[in-house]
């Protein structure tokens, strides 16, 4: 427990050694001073820090690490030399064999500590890792744009705040990526379209969003305060140019000041708003407000587990909600009688329509509108079973209700926030039995992990 009077000797700017004990769920490293928690990025249990206050809390405080005095034989070197500022990587300093234990024994603990699931080490069967490189896996970036000083930069907010780290070499995004928000970070500062300064709100351009398939073709979307911009045929042309594998440009414009990234209207200025991937044999077309798992390798294994975990007959009606593009839903159509589809964001309904039509597959229906309000639309359809792949908020309660008053035999929780599939999982506990627990690393360098889990009716 905190002793508050710990607190008046914790001040910023003080050093002490102390040893890590644990690791939190973002993979930060938990150290104790007189029973007063501290925590630090880059550290692994079991060394022994110098660390340096930079921030006292009520019942916590944050520093940074000086120097490690005795070092785990699992730390290796970040190959990424602005990791410890960038925010986008919280374990690029652990040997992938231990990125992977985190992340298993942080999403059972999280299962057992908010879902109550007390028999998680028996159900649980792992966690499934990457096959070789963990390098530029991300097919979709979104990079920051901002003016300092004179010049109009492209980066990545800090940890936690909104101040942008001028990028060099990002070792999670394609490399092609990493170049053309350089190329067009150039532009912008020839053409004068000056980076968007969020505290002052000056400057145009906010963000570039570049998504890429598996044939390494790309889209690239530029999202600005206004539309009208300095040279755009120009900066189109160069752009084009340069990359002839860029097969799509967009003007995204967001007026308002929020987090929010994508404004609501979008000008098509090269190509078409679509880029045509591929998972398991599967085509998907995708727009570029459309949802699509961002590792390619990592994404087929979580389907083929899904599959796994549901063992469908050939009988089965299936309800894939919180479809996006309709992946999960074709990939297993083949297996099972029929399939419905259902999901808020209408371009990415009409792309599951036509993806259904590019693949062949006549078995599947899509719904647009959310899970919560559609399905009582569906309510004389007898689903057998349910795949759920909510955002990180989770499912919403109604939607829970509903899965418990159908007497859904089976459902297939597939989720990218643990601690979300935890409190899902306690709502069911009374109705359901977890049978299997997977997680897969859709995600190597940071704390977060995919998870799936099987639950049966009791
Ligand atoms: C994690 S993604 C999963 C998409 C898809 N299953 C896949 O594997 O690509 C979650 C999807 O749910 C959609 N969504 C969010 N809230 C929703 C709601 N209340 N009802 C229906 N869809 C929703 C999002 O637009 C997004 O496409």
């Amino acid at each position: 427990m905190n002793d508050n009077s710990s607190k008046l000797i914790l001040e910023v700017g003080k050093k002490y050694t102390a040893e890590c004990v644990d690791l939190n769920h973002d993979g930060m490293g938990v150290f104790k001073v007189n029973g007063f928690t501290i925590f630090a990025l880059n550290s692994i249990i079991g060394e022994v820090a110098l660390l340096e206050i930079e921030k006292v809390n009520s019942n916590y405080a944050q520093a940074k690490i000086l120097e490690i005095k005795k070092k785990s034989k699992d730390r290796v070197t970040p190959i990424c030399k602005q990791f410890l500022e960038c925010g986008g990587c919280d374990l690029m300093h652990m040997k992938y064999s231990k990125q992977l234990e985190f992340k298993e024994n942080m999403g059972k603990e999280t299962l057992r500590r908010i879902g109550d699931l007390q028999t998680v080490d028996k159900v649980c069967e792992g966690i499934i890792g990457t096959d070789n490189d963990n390098y530029h896996y991300r097919n979709k970036v979104q990079i920051p744009f901002s003016k300092i000083g004179k010049k109009t930069v492209c980066g990545f907010y800090k940890k936690k705040t909104h101040f942008i780290i001028p990028l060099e070499e990002c070792y999670i995004q394609p490399q092609t990526c990493n170049e053309i928000a350089k190329f067009v970070k150039n532009l912008a500062n020839e053409y004068g379209i000056d980076g968007y300064v969020e505290n002052q709100k000056t400057g145009i351009l906010k963000h570039l969003l570049i998504r890429k398939n598996s044939f390494n073709e790309y889209m690239v979307i530029l999202v600005t305060r206004s539309e009208k911009i300095n040279c755009l045929d120009e900066v189109v042309k160069k752009i084009t140019n340069r990359y002839p594998e860029v097969k799509s440009i967009l003007l995204n414009i967001q007026e308002k000041d929020t987090n929010v990234i994508l404004g609501s209207k979008t000008v098509v200025l090269y190509g078409k708003d679509e880029l045509i991937d591929e998972l398991l044999g599967y085509k998907f077309k995708l727009s570029h407000r459309s949802f699509f798992q961002i590792n390619h390798n990592q994404t087929e294994k979580l389907y083929l587990t899904v599959k796994e975990f549901a063992s469908f007959n050939k009988n089965d009606i299936v309800l894939d909600a919180y479809c996006g593009v309709g992946s999960i839903g074709i990939t297993l159509s083949q297996s099972v009688k029929k399939v419905c589809g259902i999901e808020v964001v209408p371009e990415a309904v009409e792309n599951a329509k036509e993806n259904a039509k590019i693949n062949g597959i006549n078995n599947i229906t899509f719904y647009t509108g959310k899970v919560e309000e559609v399905i009582s639309d569906l309510k004389d359809i007898n689903f057998d079973v349910v795949v759920v792949d909510p955002p990180r908020k989770g499912c919403d309660q109604s939607f829970i209700k509903t899965i418990i008053d159908n007497n859904i035999k089976k459902v297939v929780y597939v989720s990218c926030n643990v601690a979300t599939l935890a409190r899902d999982i306690k709502l069911l506990c009374d109705y359901y039995n977890v049978k299997r627990v997977k997680f897969v690393d859709m995600f190597p360098f940071s704390a977060d992990v995919e998870s799936v889990a099987l639950l049966e009716r009791k």
